[in-house]
């Protein structure tokens, strides 16, 4: 049995607007089937932000983070697949491993996974307040904004160790889920047309699997010129300045409109919007997320007499120990240049910073490194 360990962590506690605390936490195991993680690098990513400001609800208080890569330092009773030293990107999508969905391969649709309630698969927590030993939770039962985690055995999947950390976090969240979007969800095949809405961290993730994949053009649509000149690094063929004409813009750069298009902001009136995009027989794949509790309202026509599809995608339908493999050999083989998505590299007590930033629109992905 190992002692619980003392981990400085990003905690949000709601008491103080939008502000995340970092404070020495405790946090238990690994318990069987589990393993600790010194994390390495972890990613400021839109997800958290939704929690805190305010648009989504989770238990509190919450250690923060989602998106991450370390070194196992200790495995639990049971563990086969890992050993310590192992390089790991964490999945934080944690499917039950038990139920058909995840005999099938689709443990993103596996409706047991307790993820979205900061939760370990089997209900409970590892983490508690270092102030006052009450339980605290790991945001999408990752918490990865700590400098040390605990997951299950197979939400640690071991990569090739020439990957670095800060590229590796991405693989777990941004990276991962734009990939898992094009090549699972839309199966994007070489010479379709595409356009990406939104060129966040998650719509650069795209516009790169897009290129993976050879589609052609790739057209990039931001409210933003700086985050357009970042797409255009990415892969895009082409970049639209989002404005009352996006959906003139789109369909001359497309020929009538694109194969695919992607939603990457989470934003109601563009997810509305993204059949538009389209042309009769194309498919509008929503990755960002809304905030809770809003609508979608879409012309009935536009998708029963245009024969439109519209694709929801949760975690890119990753399979990760499948996938993040194949992510990161397409980075170590030029294939998937993921370098350029990282903006800034800070440390956990610049950690209001990073989101502040991130507000602001002024970077794509800022880490931060252990
Ligand atoms: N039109 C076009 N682009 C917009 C608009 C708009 N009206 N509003 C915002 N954007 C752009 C921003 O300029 C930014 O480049 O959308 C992008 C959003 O990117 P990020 O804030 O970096 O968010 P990201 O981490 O990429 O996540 C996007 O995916 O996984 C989900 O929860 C996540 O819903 C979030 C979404
Ligand atoms: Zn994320």
């Amino acid at each position: 049995m190992t002692e619980p360990k003392q981990v400085r962590a990003a905690v949000y506690r709601g008491t103080e607007g939008d502000r995340l605390s970092v404070e020495t936490m405790t946090l238990a195991g690994p318990e069987h089937g589990e393993v600790r993680v010194t994390v390495r690098a972890a990613g400021v990513c839109g997800s958290d932000r939704h929690v805190l400001d305010g648009e989504w609800q989770v238990p509190l208080p919450a250690v923060m983070g989602h998106e991450a890569a370390g070194v196992v330092e200790a495995v639990g009773a049971g563990v086969r697949g890992l050993e310590i030293g192992d390089h790991v990107v964490i999945a934080w999508h944690q499917a039950c491993q038990r139920c058909g969905e995840c005999a099938g391969g689709k443990p993103w649709a596996c409706t047991r996974a307790k993820s979205n309630d900061s939760l370990l698969p089997d209900g409970t927590t590892r983490w508690s307040d270092g102030a006052d030993g009450a339980a605290a939770y790991p945001y999408l039962a990752t918490g990865a904004m700590a400098e040390a985690i605990v997951v299950p055995e197979f939400a640690a999947i071991k990569i090739d160790e020439r990957v670095p950390f800060d590229v590796a976090s991405l693989i777990g969240c941004s990276v991962g889920t734009g990939y898992g979007a094009v090549a699972n969800n839309a199966r994007v095949v070489a010479g379709e047309s595409a356009v990406v809405v939104g060129a966040g961290g998650v719509g650069l993730s795209i516009i790169s699997a897009l290129r993976l994949a050879g589609a052609n053009p790739i057209v990039a649509v931001d409210v933003s010129e700086a985050k357009l000149a970042e797409a255009t690094r990415a892969g895009a063929t082409r970049t639209v300045l989002s404005g009352d004409d996006l959906v003139e813009q789109v369909r001359e750069a497309t020929g009538g409109g694109a194969d695919v298009a992607f939603e990457a902001i989470g934003r109601v009136q563009t997810m509305q919007q993204l059949p538009e995009l389209i042309r009769p027989g194309g498919r509008a794949v929503f990755v960002g997320l809304p905030p809770e509790g809003q609508s979608v309202e879409i012309d009935g026509l536009l998708l029963a007499y245009e024969g439109k599809t519209i694709i929801g995608s949760n975690y890119g339908g990753l399979v990760p120990a499948r996938d993040f493999p194949r992510v990161a050999g397409a980075y170590l083989s030029g294939a998937l240049p993921l370098d350029d998505l990282i903006s800034a590299r800070v440390g956990l007590d610049e950690v209001n910073e990073a989101f502040d930033a991130m507000r602001r629109g002024e970077r794509t992905r800022s880490v931060i490194l252990f």
